[in-house]
């Protein structure tokens, strides 16, 4: 709101404020007369982004998640000026990838339309399309964001985290005004893509509990998973978190949380829980709610999270420093 206290003390900004009405909001074409091929020209470098590694798309996906969540959509995540105090070292972040894609989105953007074009809205650009581009739902993506002027490794204190109960994990997401609803669907985002062992031994060897394995791991998936990621063997190994599926965008994971077959904790945890298990079910069942839609209408609410707008921020030149 502190543009508000600039209008009325420069009467000749006046104007602009005027035109600036929908500050506050970003909304479907925003660069439709600024920069007309934006969405084509982000959509192409995650397209040849993901033929010369497929990894790229749901690494694109996660970043804009991680963006989001902490101090709104505003690119935060972006910022690398080598430095412990950086937003993107926070430990929260750990495995974020997809940073040369927006960097090639960026500089061709910019050779197009300089000046115009937001690293936090390539970041919403990048992740609509790598739905896409794993057959999942295709959906408006709303624009307008404005670069933020924060990078601070503190604010990612809270991320959600794989060891989080899901009382947790559902008050987290309400902090951002996201419902148990939306951390099923969101969740869900973990239909494509891959965990490091890092993220799984603890479940697997050391579960609070018991020391042992979690024992909501279903017993015919639990020797999988340890013969991958064996005790006190390499955690950087990958694998698929959404078993049989990771590289297409569907509902299976929800199946295989249903069964005991999820890789991450916090994803087996939304079947512990009667509102998440019941979100979780409805997806399942025939007819059920489509989870392709539901998931592009969290999507959009998730991209709305502490955006800047208007005359707020600014739009960078380079996404990962302030001008
Ligand atoms: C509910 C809380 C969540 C937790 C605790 C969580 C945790 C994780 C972890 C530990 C990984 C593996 C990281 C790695 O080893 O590189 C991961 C990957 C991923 N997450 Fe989540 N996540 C959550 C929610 C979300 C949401 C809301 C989205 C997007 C809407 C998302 C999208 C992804 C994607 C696409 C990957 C794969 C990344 C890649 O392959 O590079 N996650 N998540
Ligand atoms: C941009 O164009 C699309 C498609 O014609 C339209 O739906 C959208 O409302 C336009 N947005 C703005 C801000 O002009
Ligand atoms: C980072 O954020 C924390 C928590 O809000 C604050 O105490 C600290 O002063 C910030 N650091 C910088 C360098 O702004």
């Amino acid at each position: 709101m502190g543009g508000y206290s600039y209008c009325r003390i420069v009467g000749l900004i006046m104007i602009s404020c005027l035109l600036g009405g929908s500050e506050g909001k970003v909304r479907v074409g925003f660069y439709n007369t600024s920069c007309p091929n934006a969405e084509a020209i982000v959509r192409n470098v995650v397209h040849q982004s993901s033929i010369s590694d497929q990894n790229n798309l749901p690494s694109l996906l996660r970043l804009h998640f991680h963006d989001c969540f902490v101090h709104g959509c505003d690119a935060s995540i972006l910022i690398d000026r080598a430095s412990e105090a950086d937003e993107k070292r926070a430990f929260g972040h750990q495995g974020v990838r997809g940073f040369d894609v927006v960097q090639t989105a960026k500089a061709q953007l910019e050779a197009a339309c300089p000046g115009v074009v937001s690293c936090s809205d390539i970041l919403a650009m990048a992740a609509r399309d790598a739905v896409f581009l794993s057959k999942g739902p295709w959906y408006d993506v709303e624009t307008g964001r404005r670069d933020g002027l924060v990078s601070n490794v503190t604010l990612a204190a809270h991320m959600p985290d794989v060891a989080d109960s899901i009382h947790k994990l559902k008050a987290k997401f309400l902090a951002k005004g996201l419902t148990a609803q939306d951390l099923v669907i969101l969740s869900g985002a973990h239909t494509i893509g891959t965990t490091a062992c890092f993220f799984v031994n603890s479940r697997l060897y050391e579960f609070p509990a018991n020391r042992g394995s979690d024992p909501s791991i279903n017993p015919g998936f639990l020797p999988e998973l340890k013969s991958v990621c064996p005790k006190n063997g390499d955690v950087n190994v990958r694998l698929a978190m959404d078993r049989g599926s990771e590289q297409v965008f569907d509902k299976q994971i929800l199946g295989n949380i249903r069964s005991g077959m999820a890789v991450l904790q916090s994803d087996a945890a939304l079947y512990q829980d009667e509102a998440t298990k019941r979100a979780v079910d409805s997806y399942l069942g025939l007819p059920g709610p489509s989870f392709e839609a539901d998931f592009a209408a969290s999507m959009i609410k998730l991209g709305r999270i502490g955006v800047w707008t208007g005359s707020k921020g600014q739009i960078r030149r380079v996404c990962s420093s302030f001008n």
